[in-house]
């Protein structure tokens, strides 16, 4: 039996509320960013995206440099976003373009917004806030499944009012399993392995698992427990600073997208991959009636995930109130992979 040891190095004030700008951060799903502006705000940067003629997105900061008002109210005309109070035009590098009333002796602005690296990838719109030269030299996470015809992906949003060290300490520790009961994948997790790096914290568990995808009526586990039927399985979970991995088996993948905000304050795309792999007469369908069917079963886990979501994003919550309360409080921690995802952010805070 595991011996009860508080955490020893929890994260102090200053050190749990930094982020390392030089990574690449989901601000949104490609869906959302349609012909007109969108406004978002990434670790305190108020950012506008918008599509130009070319369908290509682009990032800059969301404030006219005439009078600071968002941009992100405007509208796109051919590739420059319009300011909406006086018509000012901004090109997708953050150069004002184009001033209506300009007279002949007067010249355009020559300060210029701040523009950022921005990447769509597997569904999802990548921003890079940090230093940009570096962004090139940084990979994106990949989710392959997105567009891999045997994957089933269901979406569900987490908006919460806490820091994301809360969320990535949830996601990293299988033994909460108890809040979430029949929404949960498995049960019985064991923490076998930990492993760290200055990137990122792999921790493997062993757990029971009901969910085997091998019949086409299998996929009714996930709508009644009582169909299902545990068996072991590895649980391996990894903070990949700063998104989050998980895989049960071989038949279910989910990962966390992070936009941190603020402090207090977190967005992030919670993705789950139900997998076709097990189903080999669906693979000689033609594809076009496979990728039919993934359209259309796309979102069949979404009650479940939007669940499982209420449920952590409650108790988040509740942890961030209690810390700003009484930050001085120690929290007794069992389980080792939450103080390695506190070292893995101090270390990540300090490299910027
Ligand atoms: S405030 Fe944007 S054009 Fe005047
Ligand atoms: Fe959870």
């Amino acid at each position: 039996m595991q011996q009860f040891t508080p955490a020893p190095a929890q994260l102090r004030k200053s050190e749990r509320w930094g982020i390392n700008l030089n990574h690449w951060y989901v601000v949104a799903r490609s869906s959302e960013v349609k012909s007109a502006p969108l406004g978002l705000t990434l670790w305190h940067q108020a950012i506008v995206l918008f599509r130009d003629q070319a369908g290509q997105i682009q990032a800059i900061e969301d404030r006219c440099l005439h009078r600071q008002v968002k941009l992100s109210h405007g509208k796109v005309v051919g590739d420059q976003l319009e300011c909406s109070y006086h018509g000012w035009c901004f090109n997708g590098s953050g150069a004002c373009v184009a001033v209506p009333y300009l007279s002949e002796c007067q010249k355009l602005p020559s300060a210029q917004l701040k523009g950022y690296p921005v990447r769509e990838q597997d569904g999802f719109v990548w921003l890079f806030p940090g230093e940009p030269s570096l962004s090139d030299s940084v990979p994106l996470l990949g989710l392959p499944e997105w567009d891999h015809l045997n994957y089933i992906a269901t979406v569900s949003l987490i908006d919460c009012k806490a820091h994301y060290s809360f969320l990535m300490e949830n996601l990293m520790d299988m033994y909460h399993g108890h809040l979430h009961q029949d929404y949960q994948a498995w049960a019985d997790p064991v923490l076998q392995d930990l492993e760290e790096s200055p990137e990122r914290v792999d921790a493997h568990y062993q757990a029971q698992s009901y969910y085997k995808i091998d019949k086409i009526w299998s996929i009714s586990q996930l709508f009644f427990p009582a169909l299902r039927q545990l068996h072991p399985e590895p649980l391996d979970v990894s903070y990949i600073y700063p998104h989050w991995v998980a895989t049960l088996g071989e038949d279910f993948k989910i990962c966390c997208l992070l936009c941190p905000i603020s402090e207090t304050a977190t967005r992030a795309y919670l993705i789950h991959f139900t997998s076709l792999n097990a189903f080999d007469k669906l693979h000689k369908l033609p594809i076009g009636f496979r990728r039919f069917l993934k359209t259309r079963l796309f979102g069949s886990a979404q009650r479940i995930l939007d669940g499982l979501v209420q449920q952590d994003v409650q108790m988040i919550e509740e942890e961030q109130q209690a810390y700003l309360q009484n930050p001085e409080r120690q929290s007794h921690e069992l389980n080792r992979t939450v103080t390695s995802v506190q070292r893995l952010i101090r270390q990540q805070v300090r490299q910027h």
